[in-house]
């Protein structure tokens, strides 16, 4: 039998029925609610409320367990693919090794960009943030493919998600190239998807970009480990704008926004900033850690905190490991990773962090690894979306597939002045 809560509004017992997850987390169905009562009910930035049933990511923030279609993030770091883990977001199982080469052929048959949006390139500022850059072009693609717009038969969905997926990497190389005031370099179907990304970001007429095995398992462990974390902001936006039916290049661009701010990926970024103040001297780590502990500045210790995990981010624990690795790999040091570590320790220990469960997340670790591989820091949120993009897609098709999904149409509250009268302007 299934369970119910009863709720008592005016006298009058309600019965709520309770939806159980496979992994036994409960969730009270309340979407009856106020047509039965008038009631709506309150959570602003819905920290309590699941906005849908999904099959495609499992965390639990309690114990720091993150899952991608049931498989324990931990089992892709050995030989990291993050094609593999793409596909299996996408389609719900791992990939034949048939399935593995056709898609990887369709991502090499959509590497170029249509030559109509490279030449959009050549307007934009040399100066203009590249996520603006990425958004703007992931949504002007539905100019370019216009037979991608309607997504109904299995093949065009498959054509659409991989062109997504391979061009991202592209957009993402050019932006880089006119920040640089640099020729684009054009993808080279030989090359694997990461190292096609860094030979387009920094190979040059007399010299190409060679990768090395430790930078490019690096690399597909970094997009692997950013690939979907269930209803994030960036998701839940893809999947608000998808649920007007909006098509799939629309949706992604408008993930690629919510991304972009500092409280979500762009968080990578303030890290970066932070620790550079600790260590040009302007601030001390304890100074950082005070500051923000205070309650009226809008200052946060960027990378630590998450809405969803209460313990370690299972992601920071691999990124913090492979750092070490790749810092020994590649024989190099960064003081900012001595800066970061120590700034884990003493918040590690603070009250402040350790009563309200703040541990490092994904953000942390994740800029000083991209540094370390040469990443410049305008291009790590940039990175982020790249790993995310298979997440997104594969949302937006489960919520495009579901005979149940109606449009995202939140209620509210109206707190503002009751009903009054126009004053014409002469009278005010
Ligand atoms: N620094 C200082 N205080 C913090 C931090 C932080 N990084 N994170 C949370 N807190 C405090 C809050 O102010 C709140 O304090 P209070 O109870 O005294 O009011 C308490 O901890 C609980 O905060 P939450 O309600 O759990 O935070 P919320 O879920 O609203 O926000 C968020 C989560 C945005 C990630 C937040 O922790 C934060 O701003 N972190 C820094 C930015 C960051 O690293 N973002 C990346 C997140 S991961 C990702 O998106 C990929």
């Amino acid at each position: 039998m299934s369970e119910k809560a009863i709720l008592v509004v005016d006298g009058q017992q309600i019965e709520l029925p309770i939806i159980t997850g496979t992994e036994g987390e409960r969730s009270l169905d309340i979407s009856n609610l106020r047509s039965r009562t008038g009631l709506t009910t309150c959570d602003p930035s819905l920290g309590n409320t699941a906005t849908c049933k999904s099959e495609i990511t499992f965390i639990d923030g309690e114990k720091g367990i993150l899952r991608y279609r049931g498989i324990p993030i931990e089992e892709f770091t050995e030989n990291p693919n993050f094609i593999e883990v793409a596909w299996l977001l996408i389609s719900g199982n791992l990939p034949s090794s048939e399935e593995l080469a056709e898609f990887r052929d369709l991502l090499t048959a959509n590497e170029l960009l249509h030559e109509g949006l490279r030449h959009q390139f050549q307007h934009i500022p040399v100066e203009a943030p590249p996520m603006a850059i990425l958004s703007a072009t992931l949504s002007n693609m539905a100019c370019f493919y216009p037979g991608f717009l309607s997504l109904d038969t299995p093949g065009t969905f498959n054509e659409a998600a991989a062109r997504l997926i391979s061009k991202v990497r592209t957009i993402a190389a050019y932006s880089y190239r006119r920040s640089q005031g640099l020729p684009v370099v054009y993808p080279d179907p030989s090359l694997r998807y990461c190292a096609n990304l860094l030979h387009m970001m920094f190979s040059i007429p007399y010299q190409q970009y060679v990768i090395t095995p430790e930078i490019e398992d690096a690399f597909n462990l970094i997009f692997i480990l950013h690939a979907d974390h269930e209803q994030n902001c960036s998701t839940a936006t893809v999947r608000t704008v998808g649920s007007s039916r909006a098509n799939l290049f629309a949706s992604c661009a408008a993930g690629v926004s919510a991304l972009w701010g500092p409280l979500h990926g762009g968080a990578n970024v303030e890290v970066i900033g932070m620790l550079e103040r600790i260590r040009a001297g302007g601030m001390s780590a304890e100074d950082c850690i005070a500051a923000a502990k205070q309650r009226d500045s809008k200052f946060r210790l960027f990378g630590f905190g998450h809405r969803v995990y209460k313990n370690y981010d299972p992601r920071a624990i691999i990124l913090q490991q492979t750092c070490d690795r790749v810092f020994t790999q590649l024989k190099i040091t960064d003081p900012l990773l001595d800066i970061a570590r120590k700034l884990e320790e003493l918040v590690l220990k603070d009250p402040y962090f350790v009563d309200r469960h703040l541990y490092p997340n994904v953000d942390f670790y994740s800029g000083i690894l991209l540094r370390a591989m040469g990443i410049p820091t305008n291009m790590f949120t940039v990175c982020f979306a790249i790993g995310r993009l298979p997440g997104w897609i594969a949302h937006w098709k489960e919520q495009h597939d579901d005979p149940g999904s109606r449009i995202t149409r939140p209620r509210q509250v109206y707190v503002g002045s009751g009903k009054r009268k126009y004053v014409p302007v002469e009278e005010r």
